[in-house]
């Protein structure tokens, strides 16, 4: 066996060096050194399976539309919500990243979809939990499955060695941080040894056409070299996050080379594991006996789906002398710039008080749609007055304080109907695409935001 050579370079500015320092001698970065590998021994241990057209080895110049003759078709996951986020199932080949925090159940997740995949020959390969902790855990979840096979091997070589076995139909990886190749020296999870480990899979699921999760973890700010360095060598990223406090959880696509990125997949963490949330609006919405001011309900869509989102407000009169702003699953800049048109724009006086802001269920919204929700719980905080809880809102609020329209309205008053809302307050330049077909919906066309306040606290 020939010895594999490795050198380091500086990740600043590419300086190479035979031994690790310190401080780059030629840009003056501290501790920028990465191992890298240089020159490899031939591939030993890795299998070359028969490419099946999905791999990027054959080296030829095709025309574009005879390869896309054998598209292979998709392998459905057994799990509808990460079949949407993934476009439609699992691409042959593909090398796919579940990121994620500690504990929020990424192993639980992939567990569960490995076994789902009840026609498929799976391996689940783990260097974080014993095969026994993990059949357990299977059982424990209700699964049983005819080709499940767990590995606990953090060395690549002895993976591929099962791999080439084994053939199976899918891989999971538990995960990227726990491996290392033999082909390097340093220690397991080290930014060399990810990338390393990453690119030899990544070689594997394209020369074999097996699709290959890997699983890696990311901290609170997502620092933890991993997932970030991996981002632009797999296929597809996927990032599970929510709240450990809350059982939602949220699956979306980072970065999908075979399909969208504005897809969601919920779930809701039990004790018997993940379930998959087919109508995330009826959960999101909290039960109430009687009206609360401060509450609204807004209509959002994120991905493809419509979704109905509680937003609860508190303002009170500000204990010391600044006054406190804070937003839990809403932008705490977009707040405050609402908060700003109400004082600027609306003669509101809340310069003084102190708002707090929560989007119930531990979800985060990005879509604007949510604006003039978030102003009509302010105000109905502020004022002390319940809004009717028939009504839903669905419009952006601009820096003017005007109300102006949001896409696919249709789809979110549907949403809204559905529910038993039965007002909506949409923007009036919203009407000419809303379709005529609505029924038992009483529609307020707003332009601004006083004309709202008279309609909802007279
Ligand atoms: P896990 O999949 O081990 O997280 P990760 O791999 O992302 O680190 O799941 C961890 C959490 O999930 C654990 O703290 C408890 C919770 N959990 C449940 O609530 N119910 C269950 O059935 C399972 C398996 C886990
Ligand atoms: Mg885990």
């Amino acid at each position: 066996m020939t010895k594999v050579k490795t050198a380091f370079f500086c990740s600043s500015c590419g300086a190479q060096s035979p031994k690790w320092m310190g401080r780059c001698t030629a840009c003056g970065e501290w501790n920028t050194f990465v191992e890298e590998v240089i020159q490899k021994e031939s591939r030993g241990g890795r299998p070359r399976t028969a490419g099946t057209g999905a791999g990027v080895a054959s080296s030829a110049p095709r025309l574009i539309h005879e390869v896309q003759g054998d598209v292979l078709s998709r392998v459905p996951s057994g799990s509808a919500e990460l079949d949407r986020v993934l476009g439609g199932g699992i691409v042959p080949g593909a090398l796919m990243l579940i990121g994620g925090e500690p504990g929020i159940g990424k192993s639980t997740l992939m567990l569960q979809v490995a076994m789902q995949m009840q026609d498929q020959k799976v391996l689940y390969i783990s260097g974080e939990e014993s095969d026994m902790q993990l059949s357990m855990r299977a059982q424990r979840l209700g699964y049983s499955h005819p080709a499940c096979y767990v590995l606990t091997a953090t060395d690549t070589a002895t993976i591929f060695r099962h791999l080439e076995e084994m053939r199976p139909g899918i891989v999971v990886i538990d995960s990227i941080q726990t491996l290392t190749t033999p082909q390097l020296d340093s220690a397991a999870g080290s930014i060399s040894q990810i990338r390393e480990c990453a690119a030899e899979f990544q070689r594997y699921a394209k020369e074999s056409a097996v699709p290959v999760f890997l699983i890696g973890h990311i901290t609170k700010e997502g620092a933890l070299a991993g997932p970030k360095l991996l981002e632009h060598m797999v296929d597809t990223v996927l990032q599970f996050e929510g709240d450990h406090n809350h059982m939602y959880r949220i699956l979306r696509a980072a970065k999908n080379r075979f399909g969208s990125t504005s897809e969601l997949g919920i779930y809701e963490m039990h004790d018997k594991g993940l379930r998959e949330v087919a109508n995330p609006s009826e959960l999101l919405l909290s039960q109430r006996d009687d009206p609360v001011s401060g509450v609204t309900v807004s209509a959002t869509i994120e991905g493809m789906r419509p979704m109905l989102i509680e937003t609860q407000a508190l303002v009170s009169s500000a204990a010391y002398g600044t006054p406190q702003r804070s937003a839990t699953g809403f932008d705490l800049r977009r707040m405050n710039m609402l908060l700003a048109v109400l004082e600027k724009r609306c003669g509101f006086r809340i310069a003084a008080k102190d708002v707090f802001l929560n989007v119930t269920g531990g979800i985060r919204v990005d879509d604007p749609a949510i604006d003039l929700g978030v102003i009509c719980a302010v105000l109905s905080s502020s004022e002390d007055i319940a809004v009717n809880e028939k009504c839903c809102f669905a419009a952006e609020v601009g820096l003017t304080g005007e109300i102006r329209p949001v896409t696919r309205i249709g789809q979110r008053i549907t949403e809204a109907s559905k529910l038993g809302f039965s007002e909506v307050f949409v923007s009036k330049y919203n009407m000419k695409s809303i379709p005529d077909n609505l029924n038992n919906i009483n529609l307020h066309p707003v332009t601004r935001i006083d004309e709202v306040f008279s309609l909802l606290f007279g």
